[in-house]
């Protein structure tokens, strides 16, 4: 992997333990972000998108539980770091907004006392109520809120879909983080308010020189917006590298399957063809690879585990193929 990473997660495992079995949401998740980059991460609903990144900041909740692994950041292993240490990194070097905003905002109180309390929680009131508060509606403006000064009064519900996003992402940026993780910002939006979103991101991506992690189960936005891509399957990272390489010619079966399940712009007649089967229940996966049972190349070669292997110039992907 590239070197130096501003965030270098190392075979993290992140596992449910319910009533059903143990859920391996996490099961082994190899993935860089690098100072500056906008990264994707791409995967279907379940595959432990959320579930690898709420590990990174230490909000998963029992019976979620980070079993193994290195989540190294400005030199720490965020997995070993206390609880206090880690509430202090959070907002302040790494913050995230939530797949959904409505439930992740509070709403019993107003948005202004929402990020002028996140403003003052990480200066450590240093600013004081009246700067933090010129503060907060300064981030509105700049996220694109209109009348950021009465607005500031008005409690999450009365916002629009876009506009709690919004909302969620000055919260998010008011402490200019080195790393922001945008978890599926768009997904509930229309297509132009979703396009005004990911623009802001990548706006104020290049205004605080910060990196981003962009969170989508949509392949065109990731190509959009993003440097790299790293696509996940069943709690495993199964293919990563620049977004247009891996676009233009994918090395995993299950990149190749999702391209060609998505419509393309260049080739609006190409059929489309849906990935046959399902992904795999994550209580007792077996040692093989995971998208065997869907694979068109499967092989007795697939029947072990397998790793994340070097598939060209900043490429990795977990087949049998690559080395073959
Ligand atoms: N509290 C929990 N208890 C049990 N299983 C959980 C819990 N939270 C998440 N999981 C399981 O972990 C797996 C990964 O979930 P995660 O939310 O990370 O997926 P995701 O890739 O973010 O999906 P989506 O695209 O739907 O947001 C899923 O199978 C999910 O059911
Ligand atoms: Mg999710």
């Amino acid at each position: 992997m590239s070197d130096p990473a501003l965030l270098a997660i190392r075979g993290l495992r992140t596992w449910f333990t319910t009533r059903q079995g143990v859920v391996k949401a996490v099961d082994g998740v190899d993935l860089d972000v690098l100072p500056g980059e906008c990264l994707g991460v791409v995967g279907e609903s379940g595959s432990g998108k959320t579930a690898t990144f709420l590990s990174v900041l230490g909000l998963v909740k029992p019976p979620g539980r980070i079993e193994a692994g290195q989540i190294i950041f400005g030199g720490r292993d965020l997995a070993q770091l206390p609880a206090a240490e880690l509430r202090a990194l959070r907002g302040r070097d790494i913050a995230i907004t939530m797949q959904d905003a409505l439930t992740a905002l509070n709403p019993a109180l107003t948005v202004g006392e929402q990020i002028v309390e996140t403003i003052r929680a990480h200066d450590r009131g240093v600013a004081g109520p009246a700067a933090a508060r010129a503060r907060a509606v300064e981030l509105l403006r700049l996220v694109g809120m209109p009348e950021p000064e009465r607005r500031l009064g008005d409690y999450p519900h009365q916002f629009s879909g876009g506009m709690r996003q919004r909302v969620m992402i000055t919260i998010a940026l008011s402490c200019r983080p080195k790393l922001l993780i945008a978890d599926e910002p768009t997904t509930a939006l229309d297509v132009t308010i979703q396009a005004q979103v990911l623009d802001l991101i990548a706006t104020m991506r290049r205004q605080l020189g910060m990196s981003v992690v962009l969170i989508s189960h949509n392949l065109g936005v990731v190509a959009e917006y993003c440097d790299r891509v790293a696509l996940m399957y069943a709690g495993q990272v199964v293919e990563s590298g620049p977004t247009r390489a891996v676009i233009a010619a994918p090395r995993h079966p299950y990149t190749q399957g999702l391209l060609r399940s998505m419509p393309l712009l260049s080739d609006p007649d190409r059929p489309i063809r849906p990935i046959a089967g399902q992904v795999p229940d994550l209580i007792d996966l077996p040692e093989e690879c995971r998208f065997l049972p869907r694979c068109p190349h499967a092989a007795d070669a697939c029947r072990h585990d397998i790793r994340l292997l070097p598939a060209g110039a900043g490429r990795w992907a977990r087949c049998v193929r690559i080395a073959a």
